[in-house]
C-alpha cells in the first residue's frame, strides 16, 4: 500500500558533467518504474537536473532549505525558489546539517513547515550516534528527535539514518532496523492517527547494491536514503531494482 521511495543524496559532491550519470538513470529507468525515485545534488545542480529529468521517473530534491520564503539569509535557499526550480522534495535535518551546523529539532520542524508551504515533500532524518545506542539510548533518542523534528502534516517521508552507519560500511543487524522503524511507525500513527499508516520510512546508511534487497525487506522499511550509492547510475539502479 506505500510505494517504495528509493532517494540519492549526493551530498557536497557532483559537478555539471555528472548529468552524464543522471542521463544514465533516466535512460535505464524510462517507463518501466516499480518505485518513486528521486536524486538530491547539490544547489547548483538542481534547475539543469529538473530539465534533464523532465518526463521521466525521476523527481529532484534539494538537500536543506531555509524556513522563510525569502528575505537577508546570505548563502541560504528558499523552499519556494526550490519548488519554483521544478524540485519537488528537500531532505531536512540529515544528521550531517545537525553535526555541521548545529541544527536543532526546533529548527528542522520549522523547515519542513515551510517546505510543505511551498508544496515540496519533506524528507525528514532521524538517527542515533553510536554512544547513543551503546547506551541503549538509540529508540528513545530517535523518538524525541521526531518529537522536535515532525511538522502538523503528515504529508512527509521519515528517514532512519543510524549516524555510525553513514558512509562507514557498517550497517544495523535486520531485527535492530525492524525494531527502530517499528518505533518510528507506531510513533507517526500516534502522531498523525491513520494518515501515519501511509507515511514511507526510508532507511539510510551504508546501503549498496548488495545489501539493499534485505534491508527492503524489512517490515515497514518503504525504500532506502542512499548516499555515496547514489552517485554511480550502476549502483544506484541495482538498487532501485532491489526496491
Ligand atoms: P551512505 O549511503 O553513503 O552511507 O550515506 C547515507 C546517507 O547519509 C544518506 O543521506
Amino acid at each position: 500500500m506505500r510505494r517504495p521511495l528509493v532517494a540519492g543524496n549526493w551530498k557536497m559532491n557532483g559537478l555539471p558533467g555528472s548529468a552524464a550519470e543522471l542521463r544514465k538513470m533516466i535512460d535505464a529507468l524510462e517507463g518501466g518504474e516499480h518505485c518513486d525515485v528521486l536524486v538530491c545534488p547539490p544547489f547548483p545542480l538542481i534547475a539543469q537536473f529538473v530539465w534533464d529529468s523532465a518526463d521521466s521517473g525521476i523527481e529532484i530534491g534539494a538537500q536543506d532549505c531555509h524556513f522563510a520564503e525569502n528575505g537577508a539569509h546570505t548563502g541560504d535557499v528558499s523552499p519556494a525558489l526550490l519548488a519554483a526550480v521544478g524540485a519537488s522534495a528537500v531532505i531536512l535535518g540529515h544528521s550531517e546539517r545537525r553535526a555541521d551546523h548545529g541544527e536543532g529539532d526546533a529548527l528542522v520542524k520549522a523547515k519542513a513547515e515551510a517546505a510543505l508551504a511551498a508544496k515540496l515533500l519533506p524528507v525528514i532524518c532521524v538517527g542515533e550516534t553510536e554512544a547513543q545506542r551503546d547506551s541503549g539510548a538509540a529508540e528513545s533518542t530517535v523518538l524525541a528527535q521526531l518529537d522536535g523534528s515532525l511538522p502538523n502534516s503528515a504529508a512527509i517521508v521519515v528517514a532512519y539514518e543510524p549516524v555510525w552507519a553513514i558512509g562507514t560500511g557498517r550497517v544495523p543487524e535486520n531485527h535492530d532496523i525492524a525494531a527502530m522503524h517499528h518505533a518510528i511507525r507506531q510513533a507517526v500513527v500516534g502522531r498523525y492517527g491513520d494518515a501515519g499508516q501511509k507515511i514511507r520510512l526510508l532507511y539510510g546508511g551504508s546501503v549498496k547494491p548488495g545489501n539493499a534487497k534485505e534491508i527492503f525487506a524489512i517490515e515497514d522499511v518503504d525504500g532506502g536514503l542512499i548516499g555515496g550509492a547514489s552517485l554511480k547510475a550502476d549502483d544506484f539502479l541495482a538498487i532501485v531494482a532491489a526496491a
